[in-house]
């Protein structure tokens, strides 16, 4: 369910049309739904008990002003950068809300983490448990930890984005877990808070994570035998959205929300989940203007102004994006949709039906709220496409486009080679 919608032959996001849009900020751009980001966060938070923490994950769209949306809706954030830390609490999100993933959390931002207080590290190593311990011990303070152990579950999603397998560098083995939670123990500094997990993203099924959940329940109860104060489970992310008209639809929040709690309810643990996609995906479009229709020998070609470095999930994952006209259209034909970027597989999807396109036209790219701008680069010296946020009829650009000059003004030319 999403907030974008034809109207008279043309689609808009909430009240606002993407063809005046257009017009306002030139393509191409993201258009995020305020309405669509706080449905997705209700039904999501409405399947938990009303005290699980929702620690929106940052990395699926670190917008300041999506950030503030789900925060003022009482989420909380899971961020695996100094940067995303910087970017919730910026956001108005209370550190005491925030979780702190990642394989590689340098010492930085450890103490970065520790002095504004987050809810809690996800610890990912034994090394990273010492680090962490250290961090702790020099700023004199205790750092909450839980560890995120692998319960080599086969997430049945694209192998670029499983993470719970014994083959993923995430979390540390299952059958190093209680190693593992000896250690934290016996270090000074850390205070063992619960246990993590996350097997990955975009996940359609539930049997994973029944699978996960049993085991992390498991281990929650070996582990307080073992003598250790477990209060907390985080369940990370994961929970996949249809992207095609045809793909077989993902379990609703609700049924995820009854196979977590038919799996901890007797725990009595405080629950913590990561989502990201599911928030964020079908909350946001790349609308992007046809630059030229190509007739090529064997196939017609939709060359867009979005490009491969705006959004690379297509390239790097095959990912399928719904691609829909922006004004709706008689005729058909079937095109490539591509970008301008000098790469074969800067390509959004072959052999789309659209009705008859013509250069000018616009062009919406669906479901791309999650991943979309947050990976995008400046390839090909593009600036990446600006970035809007509706709300009703309101709308603002909620991050412009860096000119050229701004983007070429990033490089700097030594003394060396100086005229
Ligand atoms: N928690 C952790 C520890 C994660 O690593 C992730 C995603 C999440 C939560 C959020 O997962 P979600 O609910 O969004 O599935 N760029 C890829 C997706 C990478 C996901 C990485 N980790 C894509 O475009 O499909």
């Amino acid at each position: 369910m999403n907030h974008f919608h034809y109207r008279g032959g043309r689609l808009f996001a909430e009240d606002v049309g993407l063809t005046e849009l257009a017009a306002e900020i030139g393509t191409p751009f993201y258009c995020y739904s305020t309405a669509t980001l706080e449905r997705h966060y209700r039904v999501f938070a409405d399947a938990f008990p009303k005290d699980t923490l929702i620690a929106y994950s940052v990395k699926a769209n670190g917008n300041l002003a999506v950030l503030r949306t789900l925060g003022q809706l009482g989420a909380g954030a899971d961020v695996v950068s100094g940067g995303e830390l910087k970017k919730a609490l910026k956001a108005g999100i209370p550190a005491n809300k925030i979780v702190f993933s990642g394989v590689g959390k340098t010492h930085a931002e450890m103490k970065l983490g520790l002095e504004a207080g987050i809810h809690q590290f996800n610890v990912e190593s034994e090394p990273e448990l010492v680090a962490l311990n250290d961090a702790a011990a020099s700023l004199g303070k205790r750092a909450p930890v839980t560890i995120r152990v692998n319960p080599d579950v086969d997430a049945k999603t694209h192998a670029k984005i499983t993470t719970g397998t014994s083959e993923n560098k995430f979390g540390i083995p299952w059958s190093r877990a209680r190693e593992a939670y000896k250690l934290a123990a016996s270090l000074p500094a850390l205070q063992i808070a619960g246990v993590d997990m996350h097997i990955g993203s975009q996940i359609t099924q539930l049997s994973p994570f029944e699978a996960a959940f049993a085991r992390v329940a498991d281990l929650v109860k070996t582990l307080r035998a073992d003598g250790h104060t477990i209060g907390r489970v985080d369940l990370g992310g994961g929970l996949g959205v249809p992207y095609a008209p045809t793909d077989p639809e993902p379990p609703a929040p609700a049924l995820y929300g009854e196979a977590v709690s038919r799996a901890i309810a007797d725990l009595g643990c405080e629950l913590i989940l990561e989502p990201g996609r599911l928030i964020a995906a079908n909350a946001g479009v790349l609308v992007s203007r046809v630059t030229y229709v190509k007739e090529g020998e064997a196939r017609k070609f939709l060359i867009l102004d979005a490009g491969m470095n705006d959004l690379i999930r297509p390239a790097m994952y095959d990912a399928h994006h719904e691609i829909v006209p922006v004004r709706e259209g008689a005729g058909g034909s079937l095109y490539d949709v591509v970008g301008p970027v000098c790469e074969s597989s800067d390509l959004f999807g072959r052999d789309r039906r659209l009705p008859q396109m013509k250069d000018g036209d616009l062009v919406a790219i669906l479901t791309a709220g999650a991943y979309g701008a947050v990976m995008a680069s400046a390839y090909n010296a593009r600036p990446p496409a600006a970035e809007v946020l509706v709300k009703g009829s309101e709308w603002a650009v909620v991050r412009p486009r860096m000119s050229d000059d701004e983007l070429i003004g990033l490089d700097r030319i030594p003394g060396w080679l100086a005229p």
